[in-house]
Formats: C-alpha cells, structure tokens, sequence
C-alpha cells in the first residue's frame, strides 16, 4: 500500500498565517500538523508517500524533505491548482500506478493514528473503506448514508440539508478501482472535482465500500480555533522535560517541556505547556495549554491558551488568551504618549481588544 498526502490548496480560514505559509505547517505543541499525518502513515507500515503540493511547494519541501526521519520515502507531485481532491487523485495516477493507497488530507488531525483501519483494509480488500465521525454540523463536510447493516449507501459533499451527522473524515483507503470513478466524475457546483462523488460512484456501480466510525478524537484543523483545541488535546498527552535553562526564580508547575537552548527567567510556568528552543521567558506566566515555538522573546508578560509561532515577541502583554500569533509578530509597548493602541496588521488580521 502507497501513501497520498494532500497538502495543496490554499488555506482561506487559515488567513493571515497562510498568506504567507502552507496551513498544513501550522504547529500543534510545536510539530506542523501535517507532521501527525506523516507519523501515523509510518506507524501504519506504508513507506512510499506521495505529497500533493501546490503554491506551498517549496515550504511543504523543506519542512519533510525526504521523509527519512520518520522512515518514509516521500516524492512530490506539483498540482497546477486545488482544483479538489479527486483531481489530485487522477493528478498523482501515474505514481499511485495499480497499487492500493491511503489518502491523507493533510490539514486533518486524527488522534491515535491510522494503524488499525489499515489493518483491516489489508485483511479485507474492499474497494474502498471511509472514516466516518460523528460531528454537531455536518453541512462542512462530506456527509454519509448507512443502511441498518452499517453499509454506505449514498455520501454526499457539504448538503444544506445533511441526512446523517456521520461526517466524512479525511483519511480514505482505496484499491485501483477509484481511478475509474475518478474519470468518470465532473466538477460539482463549488468548481471541484469531489472524491466524495467519486466514492458515490463507486457505490453506484455496485462496489465495496465500507466505513468505520472513529472512536478517538478527529479534527479538520479549518481555522484558528479549531487548532487552539488541538493543541489542548496534544499538550495534554505530553510528558515533563527539561533541556533548557530555568533559573532559581522561576517556578514550573504541572508537564512542561522546555527545549534545549530555551532560557526561564522570574517566570511561572504553568502546564501543560512547551517553549520551544532559543526562545527565552522572562518575568512572566504562560498558563496552561500554550505552546511556544522556537527563537521567540516573552516578557513582562501575561498568556494561556494560545499557540505562538516561530520568532515572536511578546513584551509588557497583560494577558493573551485563545489567540494565534503568526511569526516574527511583535507585540511591544508603545514608548511615546498617548496610550494607543498602534498596529501594523497583515490582511484578514482579527484583533479583539477590551472595551
Ligand atoms: O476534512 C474532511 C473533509 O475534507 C471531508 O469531510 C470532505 O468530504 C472533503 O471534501 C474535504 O473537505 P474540505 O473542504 O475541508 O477540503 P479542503 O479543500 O480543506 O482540502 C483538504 C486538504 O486537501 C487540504 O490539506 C488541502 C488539500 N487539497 C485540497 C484541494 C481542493 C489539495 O491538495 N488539492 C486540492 O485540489
């Protein structure tokens, strides 16, 4: 079994982080999202991965590289446009060749990995087998039918009037079969060539499609929230470790997990939380279910529940709380009268300051 990655298109409510870089990269306790994805198809014992890249390519490139540090053999496949996922099927045929593969969307967190819905499909062969959870809103996302025995029956993508709230996960297990439903499919109403259809098609055409519920916890990591809450989940599951510099001042409570290199000053750590390497803390409290990623200056400052990208400084800041601070952000007290609030802010920016 081969391994399909998508890590294309173009991430609009990711925006401003992905203006400027992949959502896929966006981190959870400091490791890109995409990384969880790589980690559960090496756990699932498929090596050779295929990563469908888009505008994004060259920063997905130097993130993964060969994908020998999770012991993957990982090639790329350039998409012109996202121009939807079974476009991108029918874009990486050539290499998928007649193998069965797992399709991995890369902006889907699925904890607990892939490795025994990989089991089965190898031990039972059916032409394709679906994840499935069940989710309050399913109106964004692919949406199944089953019949009394638990088979597919219909699956439909993103209806207004949803006939189950068992959503389509982004992880799908296919045989060669697929690549005919695929050319036999035309664009839906939103432009794109949906898998979802494809999948319907299979069933149409009388083949094997089954599904699972997923018991543990699945994210698509759409927007900002949704990856403050990932990030919850992953710190949670952390273990304490310290490889940086705390000093006699500062009082760590609960698992953290301070990088080499890190440095802790006059501050109170509470976890569970990470501070990345290079970065350094400095008379302040960062609270539980924060993660702080590498080369960042935190000082005199105040925040929890939040997720701050590489390079940021954050000075004099009482308090930050549910918030996502892009890279090299700086976050500084104003130095001249009057108190204002000044700002310099990237397009789609969300600031949300008390009245
Ligand atoms: O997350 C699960 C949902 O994913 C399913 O329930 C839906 O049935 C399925 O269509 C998909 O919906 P989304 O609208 O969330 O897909 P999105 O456009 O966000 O794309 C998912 C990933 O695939 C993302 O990492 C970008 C990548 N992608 C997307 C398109 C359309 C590509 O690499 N190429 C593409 O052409």
């Amino acid at each position: 079994m081969k391994a399909l990655v998508l890590s294309g298109g173009s991430g609009t409510r990711m925006r401003p982080l992905t203006h400027t870089s992949a959502k896929q990269l966006v981190p959870v306790a400091n490791q890109p999202v995409l990384f969880y994805a790589l980690e559960g198809i090496a756990e699932a014992e498929v090596t050779e991965v295929c990563v469908i890249v888009g505008d994004t390519e060259q920063e997905i490139r130097a993130a993964v590289g060969d994908g020998s540090r999770w012991g993957l053999d990982v090639t790329y496949i350039r998409q012109d446009r996202p121009l939807g996922l079974a476009h991108a099927v029918a874009t990486a045929r050539p290499w998928l060749g007649s193998d069965d593969f797992v399709m991995y969307l890369g902006d889907n967190f699925l904890l607990g990995g892939i490795a025994e819905q990989a089991r089965q499909f190898r031990a039972s062969r059916p032409d394709a087998q679906i994840m499935l959870a069940q989710v309050a809103d399913p109106r964004a996302f692919g949406v199944a039918t089953l019949d009394e025995a638990g088979r597919v029956t219909a699956l439909e993508e993103k209806p207004d009037s949803p006939k189950s709230d068992l959503a389509l996960v982004g992880v799908y297990f296919f045989s060669p079969a697929i690549h005919e439903a695929v050319a036999a499919i035309r664009p839906s109403a939103r432009g794109e060539l949906e898998i979802t259809d494809a999948l319907q098609r299979l069933i149409e055409d009388g083949a094997d499609v089954r599904s699972s519920i997923v018991s543990g916890y699945w994210k698509d990591t759409g927007n900002a929230m949704d990856m403050l809450e990932v990030n919850r989940l992953v710190l949670d599951r952390i273990a304490s470790r310290c490889d940086g510099a705390v000093d006699a001042h500062s009082e760590i409570v609960g698992r953290v997990v301070i990088a080499e290199g890190a440095t802790v000053r006059g501050s109170r750590v509470v976890g569970p939380a990470v501070i990345g390497p290079g970065t350094t803390v400095t008379g302040s409290y960062v609270g539980p279910f924060t993660s702080i990623a590498e080369n960042c200056s935190i000082s005199g400052s105040e925040i929890e529940y939040s997720i701050v990208l590489p390079g940021a400084i954050i000075d004099g800041v009482r308090r930050i709380e549910a918030s996502v601070i892009g890279r090299n952000v700086e976050i500084v007290p104003t130095t001249r009268a009057p108190h204002a609030h000044r700002l310099l802010l990237g397009d789609h920016s969300k600031v949300q300051i008390p009245s």
